[in-house]
């Protein structure tokens, strides 16, 4: 099957309402659900989705530059593992994430973070909820992983630097050449500064986090590092994004706001979860296909071939009406998500990659927005949207709130 025959969305571009999807409200929603344009196959219905990603015997991880990493002789930080490698990893690390540790271990920490937080915000006046945000998505990722004997102040800004590299494979070759000793250098201020004493001080005394259990594993310091850095991208960055998505819908929704507010733990993660499929951080995933696999569409079965590249469009496969019902671009807490599909639809990924994090992430944001919007706050800058092409996510930058009489 070719792109001539590409299957469309059962859309009707002519009476679509208006979408709400602020990290992109113009964007086209007809595009064919199965499209392959030259190698790559782009997927955008729920469930064409939904079975790549769980395919992982016909897949390999290929999206965040894991081709590219593989090249190295390397160990690979668990995203970018495959195969019966990749399910040890997960199933040794599954302990640090379930709902219990994470309510035993980690809800007394984030309390304390986010009251810290707000207090801070409440002394000053204003400030960009994307720097109080990155505080907080750092330092609980950061417990997680071990990450908790810096030998300076400022991990998260350090790990921000890490993180904001630029693609330079369009640069000119001096811009190139700077970019890459400048990432470098980066890198290397965050593993003497951050890594390094937290390897030190598991090495004296192991305990029960992620650096701890790669020790075990007799990972060396570099591929430690490699992981940190896999951590800051996955658990800390898409963290800082959403709850700022998550602020700024309910800032400029004052009844969602009431009703977010009123809600019990249930209630107030279903609003969340419903903002977050209608705002997937992560855009896009990709596969190669390492075997032949077929995916069907109203009817038609598509044959994708062994070595192409396979394009997961989560923004499209998050507004699919076939799985979270009519006006998919609408935020509608109280919609009914067909049977199986999960409540933030994929935003999470799914099978054997999927995240292992989406507890923690939503229980931290939820948290710190309690109490951050029983505030009386004043928007005084909406934030600027930019985008992370290497993590494929929308970034919100300079999102000025004032707290009212401060
Ligand atoms: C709103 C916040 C978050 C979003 C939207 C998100 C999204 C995702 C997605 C889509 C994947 C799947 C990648 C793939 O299939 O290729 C993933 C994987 C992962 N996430 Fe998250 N994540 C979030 C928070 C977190 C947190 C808080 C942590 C840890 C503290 C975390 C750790 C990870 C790890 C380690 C992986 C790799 C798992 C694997 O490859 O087996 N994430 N995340």
């Amino acid at each position: 099957m070719n792109a001539s025959h590409a299957a469309a969305h059962p859309r009707d571009p002519e009476h679509r309402p208006p979408s709400q999807r602020k990290s992109d409200p113009s964007e086209a929603t007809d595009a064919p659900a199965i499209e392959r344009r030259g190698d790559i196959w782009h997927l955008r219905s729920y469930r064409a989705v939904r079975q790549v990603l769980r395919d992982a015997d016909a897949t390999r991880q290929a999206g965040f530059n894991a081709e590219l990493s593989r090249r190295s002789s390397l160990r690979q930080p668990v995203l970018f593992q495959d195969g019966a490698e990749h399910r040890e990893q997960r199933t040794a690390i599954a302990r640090f994430f379930t709902p219990k540790t994470v309510d035993e271990r980690y809800r007394t920490l984030m309390t304390e973070l986010a009251d810290a937080l707000v207090d801070d915000l409440r002394a000053a006046g204003a400030a960009d909820l994307d720097d109080v945000s990155l505080r907080l998505a750092v330092e609980v990722a950061a417990r997680v992983v071990g990450l908790t004997d810096s030998r300076r102040p400022g991990m998260a800004g350090r790990l921000e630097a890490v993180l904001s590299l630029e693609r330079l494979s369009a640069a000119s070759p001096v811009r190139r050449g700077v970019g890459m000793f400048l990432a470098q250098a980066r890198m290397w201020w965050f593993y003497l500064l951050d890594v390094r004493p937290a390897i030190a001080a598991r090495r004296r005394e192991p305990r029960e986090d992620v650096i701890s259990h790669l020790l075990a594993k007799d990972y060396r310091g570099v591929e430690i590092l490699i992981e940190c850095i896999t951590y800051g991208a996955a658990g800390m960055a898409t963290t800082r994004e959403f709850i700022c998505m998550a602020a700024w819908h309910l800032l400029e929704a004052p009844e969602l706001r009431e009703r977010y507010l009123a809600a019990d733990e249930p209630g107030r993660h279903r609003i969340l979860h419903e903002i977050l499929r209608l705002e997937p951080v992560v855009a896009h995933l990709y596969r190669r296909a390492s075997a032949d696999l077929e995916v069907e569409h109203d009817g038609v079965t598509h044959r994708i071939p062994a070595g192409a590249l396979i394009d997961l469009d989560l923004r499209a496969a998050n507004a699919d009406p076939a799985a979270v019902g009519e006006e998919p671009l609408r935020l509608r807490p109280e919609r009914e998500l067909a049977a199986g599909v999960q409540p933030a639809a994929l935003s999470f990924g799914d099978g054997a990659h999927r995240c292992p994090g989406a507890f923690i992430a939503i229980q931290e944001s939820d948290v710190f927005l309690q109490r951050f919007l029983r505030l009386p706050l004043e928007v005084v800058a909406p934030p600027q949207l930019r985008w992370n092409e290497l993590i494929e996510s929308y970034e919100l930058r300079g999102f000025r709130v004032k707290v009212a009489g401060g």
